[in-house]
């Protein structure tokens, strides 16, 4: 039988942080692998696929790991505003949530992120010898990595503002959330 949708905003802000927490835990949920959507100082847009990494409800935030020489992390450092883009057919809700990102820069804090991924199948992605996006005269997917150096970061990405859209026979609802209010909008 059909869940009754949530009517009470407060209700659909709870679900949208207990949805996005349990996204990080979840391989398997739509919401793990938003697009994330930057802007470059020229006004040239970049939008790729990342892992939800952790969400800190309290702080209205949400984190990623990636390369520290990656385009996104340049473009982040000259215009920190981001959109991430989730949608999950579960839930029939779309989110589009806008953010100012930051590199972290707390030692110790990145070195205990560092070790949860070490010795994990996603290590390789932070020791390639090549900068993500160079270019390369042939596929080089057999090479050696260069294990000494890690290029591990960690974008921290404060929310600003979440765009809900959901899809319902009932009728489609938006809204635009902050961490203190909450519009209605036409779908
Ligand atoms: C399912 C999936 C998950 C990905 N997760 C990440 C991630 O968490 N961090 C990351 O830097 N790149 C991730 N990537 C790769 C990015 O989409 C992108 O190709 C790469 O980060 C380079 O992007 P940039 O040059 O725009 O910085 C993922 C790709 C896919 C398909």
């Amino acid at each position: 039988m059909l869940k009754p949708r949530l009517e009470n905003p407060n209700d659909i802000r709870q679900q949208i942080w207990r949805e996005l927490e349990k996204a990080c835990l979840d391989r398997h949920h739509a919401w793990r692998t938003p697009v994330m959507a930057t802007t470059s100082s020229d006004d040239s847009v970049s939008a790729r696929t990342v892992v939800l990494r952790k969400v800190d409800r309290l702080n209205q935030s949400l984190m990623i790991f990636t390369d520290q020489r990656s385009l996104k992390v340049r473009e982040i450092i000259k215009k920190p505003k981001a959109v991430f883009a989730f949608w999950s057919p579960r839930l029939n809700w779309q989110l589009r949530v806008e953010v100012e990102v930051s590199v972290m820069k707390d030692l110790t804090m990145l070195n205990t992120l560092w070790q949860t991924v070490k010795d994990s199948p996603s290590t390789m992605d932070y020791l390639h010898a090549q900068a993500p996006g160079t270019a390369l005269t042939k596929a080089t997917t057999g090479q050696a990595p260069a294990t000494e150096n890690n290029q591990f970061t960690v974008l921290t990405a404060a929310v600003i503002k979440i765009d809900w859209l959901e899809l319902s026979r009932e009728g489609h609802r938006r809204a635009k959330i902050t961490n203190d209010t909450w519009e209605w909008l036409a779908p």
